[in-house]
Formats: structure tokens, sequence, C-alpha cells
């Protein structure tokens, strides 16, 4: 998709489609209080065209909602797309974002190929300034994204391009600079969307590795990509411990951005869950539903795509991500439960379930951000299925060891838009992982999962600064919805981007 931002006025635009915004202006609640729909522009064109069916009562703004007009009077435009952020006063950038969304997805099966999306006019929502413009372009490249890459008759092929419209009286240089942050932003979302959308056959931890390389050197950050004998060499023996099961060599892919003049401030360590394919290992899974564990390296995709992220928003700050990518699966050569690993910290790990080798691969991970200098920790993974009982398929879960360090995540949240639950840890649940065979095992039964599957990880953590995102219930979305498509999502690569430049 082609994206460029124009000042002019919307009635001058020549297009197959404008996309306009209209609110639910009504204040008063109660049954008489009937929904007030209100077009987001001063262009008078555009009221006049909107206004009978605004008036009708048959359209009410409602979040999301579409209506369609054909030839409107007096616009240069084709047709004229009105999507609600329902109710004004709940209107957020978020809103506009999803909106933008939805306006894209409208118009993708209907055969459009080139459209138009009007920013709320100045003033007319706390998100008419940059930081809707930025939201708006985010929301159209998430909308623009299907998972259908493998079928021959895909129909809803990509907008080739989008015009964003923004208000004359804009600040112009502002709104400029996030449009170019939304392309960036929207853009890698989309980059790591589509590493999760491959299948297990294709997106190999070797493959992995070159995709992340290919990218790194397109974008001027240094990489290396290591594997077994690495590995070895690290004494990296629970990330191992998973990758000896595979007859695919594991993948160590470690991406740096090191800017001019950032030699002594922190060092961001952002480490990712890979895993290509998750059978379970021998504590093998259930085969309904085995299909989607392709997307178990989605929190190392959303890495990868949050450091293409940082490449072209040259933040001033040092960052390195690292990804653990392997398979898990069951072999004759695969980790038993019962077996004792002796991680990269040195720690010694009972396996008691192979299916619960996340951990294993990002407790080296972290260790090995760790000793290259990072001061600051932050992971994502699609860790457990707990965190899916406790949250659903709406908030991702949190955890963190610093309540600064949260705090800022916290903020990032609020510009990304996307939803994380915090949950605590403590050493309740860090009981549970205690071994009397070695100094901790890898589950700790079957209350709060999620918990001490983190607690797990703040044994690797330990008192450096850390976040911990489980994505496992918002890494794949289930039911399209009308601002994005069934399949990956692309979460927390905005946020982590949002959280690295706020340093
Ligand atoms: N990759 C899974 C978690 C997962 C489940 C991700 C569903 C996405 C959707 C993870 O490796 C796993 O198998 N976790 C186990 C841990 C258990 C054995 C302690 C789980 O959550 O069941
Ligand atoms: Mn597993
Ligand atoms: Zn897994």
């Amino acid at each position: 998709m082609r994206t460029e931002l124009s000042f002019a006025p919307l009635s001058g635009i020549a297009t197959e489609l404008l996309a306009v915004l209209a609110a639910d202006t009504q204040t008063e609640k109660g049954p008489e209080a009937k929904p007030q729909p209100t077009v987001l522009t001063t262009d008078a064109a555009v009221q006049a065209a909107a206004a009978a069916v605004l008036a009708s009562g048959e359209y009410k703004a409602g979040a999301n909602e579409t209506v369609l007009l054909h030839a409107p009077a007096a616009l240069a435009a084709k047709r004229l797309l009105i999507v609600g952020l329902g109710k004004l006063a709940k209107a957020t950038v978020h809103s506009v974002r999803e909106a933008a969304g939805t306006a894209v997805r409208f118009a993708k099966p209907r055969g459009i190929r080139e459209m138009a999306f009007a920013l709320p006019s100045s003033g007319s929502l706390p998100a008419a300034g940059p930081a809707g413009a930025r939201a708006a372009v985010e929301g159209a490249y998430v909308g623009d994204f299907d998972a259908d890459t493998y079928r021959s008759d895909r129909k809803d092929q990509s907008i080739q391009s989008l015009t964003v419209a923004a208000a004359a009286d804009a600040d112009r240089p502002a709104v400029e600079a996030a449009f170019t942050e939304g392309v960036i932003v929207g853009e890698s979302q989309n980059f790591a969307r589509s590493l999760v959308n491959e299948p297990g056959n294709k997106l190999t931890p070797t493959i992995l590795g070159q995709r992340a390389a290919l990218m790194a050197q397109e974008m001027g950050l240094q990489w290396e990509v290591h594997s077994t004998e690495k590995l070895h060499e690290l004494k990296m023996g629970a990330f191992w411990s998973v990758a000896q099961g595979s007859a695919e060599p594991p993948a160590l892919i470690v991406l740096r951005y090191e800017p001019e003049g950032a030699k002594d401030g922190p060092v961001l360590g952002l480490v990712g869950k890979g895993i290509t394919f998750d059978s379970g290992g021998i504590s093998i899974k259930p085969s309904e539903n085995m299909d989607k564990m392709k997307y178990d390296m989605a929190g190392g995709a959303a890495m990868i795509g949050a450091m293409r992220a940082i490449a072209l928003l040259k933040p001033k700050v040092r960052v390195m991500a690292i990804v653990c990518a392997t398979e898990n699966m069951p072999d004759g050569k695969a980790q038993k439960p019962g077996d004792v690993q002796t991680a990269m910290s040195g720690k010694t790990i009972e396996i008691i379930n192979t299916d619960a080798e996340g951990r294993l691969v990002l407790a080296d991970g972290l260790t090995y951000a760790r000793r290259l200098g990072a001061t600051h920790l932050i992971d994502a993974a699609t860790l457990t299925s707990a965190c899916v009982v406790a949250l659903g398929h709406a908030n991702a879960g949190a955890f963190s060891n610093d309540d600064a360090a949260w705090a800022r995540f916290d903020a990032a949240l609020a510009v990304s838009g996307e939803k994380f639950w915090r949950l605590p840890l403590g050493e309740e649940y860090a009981e549970t992982i205690k071994s009397e065979i070695g100094d901790i095992k890898n589950t700790g039964g079957r209350w709060g999962g999620a918990i001490t599957a983190a607690e797990f990880l703040h044994v690797f953590a330990e008192e450096t600064p850390w976040i911990h995102l489980d994505i496992a219930g918002m890494a794949w979305v289930e039911d399209a919805r009308p601002y994005i498509a069934k399949g990956p999502s692309g979460i927390a690569v905005r946020s982590i981007v949002e959280w690295v430049r706020s340093f």
C-alpha cells in the first residue's frame, strides 16, 4: 500500500472512495435520547451529502458502523463512506485507528484499490491532532493485511493507494511527522504479522533467522544469527533442551541498534519466544488445534518487527533483540519429563512437562541479553494457555518486577492502543516452581499458570528491571473484526516500539 498525506479540501479529492468519520454527539441519556450522528468535518459538501442518511435514524455512528453513499453530490469522490466512532465523548485516538482499519477493510473486498481517509477536523476530537494522524495510518495498514498469501483465489488484494486527508488548518509539520511514523509502525506490525502467518514448514528457525537478517541488512541494523554450536559454546542448556528434539537446527537471532551518541545510557534488551512449531514434545499436545502452534513464534516476530520500526524511527537509545528460535518436537533425541537441564545462568531445571518449552528458551535468552549488557528487559511470548483462561482474547497478560518499568510501559499502552493487563508476581507463586531434584522445575502445577510461568522467567531476569508479556490469547485473531482480519494480530509491536521511544 502506498500512502500519501494531503491538506486539500475533502470535496475536491478525486477518488474511488472517500471515508469520513462520524460520531454520536447525543449527550443525554435514557430512552428519549436518540443518537445524533454527526460527521467530523467542516467540509460543507460532505456535510450536505451525509445529511439525509444522518437524519434518517438508520445510521447511528456506532463504533465501526459504516454506511456507503454512491455518487455523492458536489464531491469529486465516487463514493462517500461514513465510519462511526461511537459516542463522541468516549472516542479516543484508538477509535480513529480502528475506524481507518474499518474503512480499508470495507473497500478491499469490493474491488476498490485507491481511496482516501479524512482525519477528524481540528478540535472535533482530542484525537484530531498529529496523534490521530499517526493512529489512522497505523490502522489503515493493519486493516490492509489479510492472511491469505497461500490462496490461489485471493480476493482481498491490497489497497494500492491511500490518501490521508488532514485539515487545512492542521499543524502541518507535526502531522507530516506523525504520518511518517504511522507508516513505519504500521508496516513493521504487518512485517511481524507476515512472519507469524507462515506455516512451520515454510518458516523453520533457520528461515526465520534469514528473514530477520535480510530485514536487518535492509534497515541498517547489526545482526548475527547463530545455531547449535553457539548454543553449546554459551552453555545454553535450557534453549538446547528444546532444540535437541528437532531435526531443524535452532537459530539464536541477535539484532542490534546502536545509534551515535548513545554510548552511555540504558541498553534495552528485547527477548522473544521463537518456537516455529510447538507440538509439545514428548508431553505431546492433543491434535485438535495443534496446527495453530505455528504461531508460537509470535513473540519473536514482535521483537523483529519492533526492531524494524526502531531502525527507521532512530530513537537515541541502544536496543538489542534476542530471538530464541527452535521447533519443539518429540523424537528419540528429545528431552524427557524428569530430565535435568543446566541453564546458561548455571541454574538447574527439572523438566516436568516438555510442553512448557517457551520459558526454557526465554530463560537463556534473558540471561544472554543481560550478559550482552542489557540494563532493561522486555520479553514477549505466546507462553501459557492459563493466560488465555485468565484474560480471554481481549487483553494480553503483563508482569513486571519493577513498578517504574511498568509505569513506563503502561504509558506506552496509552499511545499504542494495545490492551495488556498487569498480573501479579509473588513469593507464593515462586514457591510452586521450587524443585526437590534441581533448583527449579519448569511447571508450577495447575493454578495460576501464567503467573508461575512468569516467576520462572523472573529467576533469570533477576533484579534487572523487566517486563514480561504473555500474548498467547492475543497473537492470533480468532474472529475477524471490522478493522482486522482473522489471523496474526501483530500484538506488542506498537507498544514495544513506544516503550523504546520513551527512553
Ligand atoms: N505455546 C504454548 C502456549 C499457548 C497455548 C500459546 C495456546 C497459544 C495458545 C506453550 O508452550 C504451552 O504449551 N504451555 C503449556 C504450559 C503447561 C504445560 C505448563 C500450557 O499453557 O498449557
Ligand atoms: Mn508448549
Ligand atoms: Zn509454546
